[in-house]
């Protein structure tokens, strides 16, 4: 009897930029902080569905270093969701076993938001049935000159010799240490473009678009391009063993 083909295993770290929460909200002429709530109510719902589908490592895109440009009411209007999703969530990612880190330049926050991102963060350190990275405040490059700030000043205080900077040292001072690379990119919305997140670590990363927008995007579409990514082939510059 013909034997079924196993599934192909599912990546492990999925990364995600949640776009399209303000033209949701404006396709429908509501204002665009609708959409934030709605795109947080999304993130509850993928990070209960994430583990059953194999992931272990799930990160998204919340607010990036360029998202201050937006007007004053978008900007508070979306700090506050993080402060109540940090809230109102705790219990049940504690309940669902899932470690949350932030990623990003925490140091223009409210300290109010930052005391709360650091409480969650001890809270839930015990646990790894998924572990939940939000970037806030997160730029690629941002995160780069950080951490080659922090390379540079061992160096000239005599504790780094410059041939020491490897891939491995520059890894373990991005704002990511201990985190693996994404094997998977998703961007909702229909852009193209990477926007600066995870600019180091989404060398070999692969990507899938969708022109779903984020507040729409589903368990079930997830699970779509799950499906897709086992079908990939990833060589990492080497050649496909026959
Ligand atoms: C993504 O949705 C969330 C953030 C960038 C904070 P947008 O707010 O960018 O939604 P669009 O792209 O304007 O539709
Ligand atoms: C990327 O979305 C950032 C987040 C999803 C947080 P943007 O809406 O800010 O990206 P651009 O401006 O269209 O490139
Ligand atoms: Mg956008």
């Amino acid at each position: 009897m013909p034997q079924p083909t196993p599934a192909p295993p599912p990546p492990e770290h999925v990364a995600i930029i949640m776009d399209g929460n303000g033209r949701w909200a404006t396709n429908r002429g509501w204002p665009r902080l609708v959409g934030h709530r709605k795109g947080a109510e999304r993130v509850k719902q993928i990070v209960s569905a994430a583990p059953e589908m194999g992931i272990k490592w799930l990160t998204v895109y919340a607010f990036s270093t360029e998202n201050w440009k937006r007007s004053t009411e978008e900007v508070l209007g979306i700090m506050s969701i993080f402060a109540r999703y940090i809230q109102r969530e705790a219990d049940r990612l504690a309940s669902e076993g899932v470690r949350l880190r932030f990623i990003g330049d925490r140091s223009r926050l409210d300290p109010k938001l930052q005391r709360l991102m650091s409480g969650i963060e001890e809270r839930t350190a015990g646990f790894s049935r998924l572990n939940l990275t939000v970037a806030i405040n997160y730029g690629g490059r941002d995160e780069i000159l950080r951490a080659a700030r922090a390379l540079a000043q061992e160096v000239a205080d005599g504790r780094l010799a410059p041939c020491d900077i490897t891939e491995a040292a520059m890894a373990e001072r991005l704002d990511t240490r201990g985190i693996p690379d994404p094997d998977l990119i998703i961007r909702t919305s229909g852009e193209t473009r990477t926007s600066n997140f995870l600019v180091w670590q989404a060398a070999y990363g692969e990507y899938e678009f969708t022109s779903t927008l984020w507040p729409d995007f589903s368990p079930d579409e997830l699970a779509a391009i799950l499906v897709r990514f086992g079908n990939r082939q990833r060589r990492f510059g080497g050649v496909t063993p026959k």
